[in-house]
């Protein structure tokens, strides 16, 4: 047979053997048939470099060295979902799409895969490029790692031009083997298969991404209108039968019982999956009833993700140990048996303050019931007396500061305990964490190790002293090396450009937060303008009110504060805000523009202060009565009167999970 005839059928042949295998979980042919012919390939291959086409299943074990990620602009952006954390939630989704749409809709459920989102593109049916998500509307292109997945086929068995959707993960055993042989080599370990995808996927080197053993499950296509199909299940059908690895667990669902059913079979399942889940997404099945619902700025009105509860897992409380912050509040923190919680594996959580501790019935050496509120910040919610043997003892805050050892007070109507001396050194040390943390002057590369070696080198003690490091005493510290040096003094030459409202933040005024201190730089352009305001003048500005303005006063009022001003200027630190004016924001992101919000009800995600700070960024007042001028309420559960009148009044009422969904990081904004 002509060679180059044969080589094509040596592709087919393993192409075929490889989705088997690998999309379909059906070998059928020995692992020796598939080894053979792929030495044949090579063979071929060898003879012949110039036959060598991208879709060749040799060219799956990587080989190439990037440089780094080129960006790729989504033609169509990828969305993200809202979230619904319990039956309530779905009921209130459903309603709302019947409102839309009508009774008549079915449910597409699937699995929530936890990964990452990705986009394959295929021209003609070849496989042609790979994007992670990023904020959905730009990701980068990891063409070369996609191409890795054995299960993501380099040719389609139609030669259709599609973007195909979905998710690349690491599969629980994959992950397992993957840390066992990191831990003997003293890697760092991966915290779970989520991260661990993710760092694969950013390989430059695509070899190591090609032994990681990564997978995958594609859920949509750009546009499945242009396939020709009326339901997003025939959509999936007709992904599966071009070869495309889909998820074999989804069902079509009538009736909410039906999902409530489906829900709780994955609840139970999930362990068993041989990938990790982290929740149910529902989809409209029909797709022209999908258009009729549309899209939000972030997440379809046609879709929604049911997050399963957080995990609860019982654990030892080991200690509480003492940490001043910047603000001087000495929080106690509980110290724990290692445990694994939601992916991660705890040792720290914080305690808050002693009050809440002796509500929760906590002491040192109980055993005690943690979880990831939002299944991410770690809490201990409560203690098992009943595990108690007599060796534990009750938890008192001291009097005196554990750093610097001034009498700690508590200030009026404040349940936390303070140091009152600017001195202290913990305060200090945490006053300059945050004066390079992101959202303040945002200094890459000096994370909070470093600034402790600085601080108790005694090579910075304020946060002017940032700016007259020199290279030879950044070298001196742990694990600088030339190179971590001089992209560290080039993080910090970059900061001084930053505009007015970090700087503002990143000197920690007391009550001034981020959104404060932009408003302020807005107002005020300058900091000598600033330094120079009357409290009258500072509270006309909106946000500000008269506890942050006398805040204010008082900072600027104070000596050392014009010294480290001066010497941040002799630095070259810029103090005029550069930001963008209000025309120039996107009024888009601005969801509350104008509305005055009245917050209800027990919130289980947010703090009260969280919500309304979510609710103020995004542009809304929040108030507290509701009234004819109330726009919106968002009403978490036991909602009582306000909740009653604002139905009276007929104001929409939001749920917690509708306002979860505008957070950022949900891609909600
Ligand atoms: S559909 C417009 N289906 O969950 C719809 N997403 O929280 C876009 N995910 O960004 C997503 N499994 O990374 C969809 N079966 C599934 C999914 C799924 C996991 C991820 C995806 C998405 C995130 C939203």
């Amino acid at each position: 047979m002509d060679e180059k005839k044969r080589y094509q059928e040596v592709i087919d042949l393993l192409n075929r053997y490889s989705h088997e295998y690998y999309v379909m979980d059906q070998p059928t042919v020995e692992d020796v048939v598939y080894d053979q012919l792929n030495q044949e390939l090579l063979a071929i291959e060898e003879r012949h470099p110039d036959w060598i086409t991208s879709d060749s299943p040799s060219q799956r074990v990587g080989g190439e060295v990037l440089e780094g990620f080129v960006k790729v602009a989504h033609q169509t952006p990828m969305l993200s979902l809202g979230n619904a954390f319990s039956q309530e939630d779905l009921l209130n989704f459903d309603r709302q799409v019947r409102e839309k749409v009508g009774d008549e809709r079915e449910y597409m459920c699937e699995l929530k895969i936890d990964g990452l989102a990705v986009s394959l593109i295929y021209e003609n049916g070849i496989y042609k490029q790979g994007a992670t998500r990023g904020d959905g509307t730009i990701g980068e292109d990891i063409t070369a790692n996609l191409r890795t997945i054995r299960s993501v086929p380099m040719k389609l068995r139609q030669p259709f031009s599609i973007e195909v959707r979905g998710e690349a993960y690491m599969p629980k055993k994959s992950f397992k083997e993957l840390n066992e042989i990191r831990e003997e080599e003293g890697q760092m370990l991966f915290a779970n298969p989520r991260n661990a995808a993710a760092g694969s996927l950013r390989q430059l080197d695509t070899k190591v991404a090609a032994k990681r053993n990564l997978d995958i499950f594609l859920y949509s296509v750009a546009d499945f209108g242009e396939m020709g199909v009326a339901k997003h299940s025939e959509g999936l059908e007709m992904l599966a039968d071009l070869g495309l690895k889909v998820n074999k667990e989804r069902r079509v669902c009538q009736t909410m019982e039906e999902v409530f059913a489906y829900i709780e079979e994955w609840t139970e399942k999930r362990a068993s999956l041989d990938y990790d889940i982290d929740g149910i997404v529902l989809k409209v099945n029909d797709l022209s009833q999908q258009e009729t619902l549309g899209n939000r700025v972030k997440t379809p009105r046609w879709s929604i993700a049911y997050k399963f509860p957080a995990e609860e897992v019982p654990t030892k409380l080991l200690d509480i140990e003492l940490n001043v912050g910047r603000t001087g509040v000495v929080t106690p923190t509980a110290v724990l048996e290692p445990a694994f919680v939601a992916g991660t594996t705890v040792s720290r959580a914080s305690l808050h303050n002693e009050d809440l501790i002796h509500e929760k019935d906590i002491r040192i050496g109980d055993t005690v019931v943690i979880k990831k509120a939002g299944d991410i910040i770690p809490e201990v919610i409560r203690s098992i007396p009943e595990e108690r043997d007599g060796t534990q003892t009750e938890f008192h805050m001291p009097e005196i500061c554990p750093t610097c050892g001034s009498e700690l007070v508590r200030l009026e109507e404040e349940v936390a305990l303070r140091c009152i001396n600017p001195k202290c050194p913990a305060q200090l040390k945490e006053g300059l964490i945050h004066f390079v943390s992101r959202n303040a002057m945002n200094i890459d590369g000096l994370g909070e190790k470093v600034v402790m070696q600085l601080f108790d080198q005694q090579l910075i003690q304020d946060v002017a002293d940032l700016y007259f490091l020199s290279k030879e005493e950044l070298l001196k510290l742990e694990r600088m090396g030339e190179k971590s040096v001089t992209n560290l003094l080039h993080s910090i030459e970059v900061s001084k450009e930053n505009s007015l409202e970090r700087l503002l933040f990143g000197l920690g005024i007391r009550h001034v937060g981020a959104k404060a201190a932009r408003t302020l730089a807005m107002k005020f352009e300058t900091i000598d303008r600033l330094k120079e305001a009357a409290k009258e003048e500072l509270t006309e500005t909106p946000d500000v009110g008269e506890i942050m303005a006398d805040s204010v006063v008082t900072y600027f009022e104070n000596e050392e504060v014009h010294e480290l001003l001066n010497e941040l200027k002799k630095a070259g630190v810029n103090m005029t805000y550069t930001g963008p004016r209000p025309s120039d924001l996107d009024e888009e992101a601005l969801v509350f523009k104008d509305k005055t919000v009245v917050l209800t009800g027990k919130l289980e995600q947010f703090t009260r202060n969280d919500a309304k700070a979510l609710i103020e960024q995004l542009g809304g007042n929040v108030s507290g009565s509701v009234s004819k001028k109330t726009d919106l309420v968002v009403a978490g559960s036991d909602a009582g009167s306000k909740l009653a009148k604002a139905q009276e009044l007929g104001i929409t009422v939001l749920s917690e999970a509708d306002l979860l969904n505008y957070l950022p990081d949900k891609g909600g904004v």
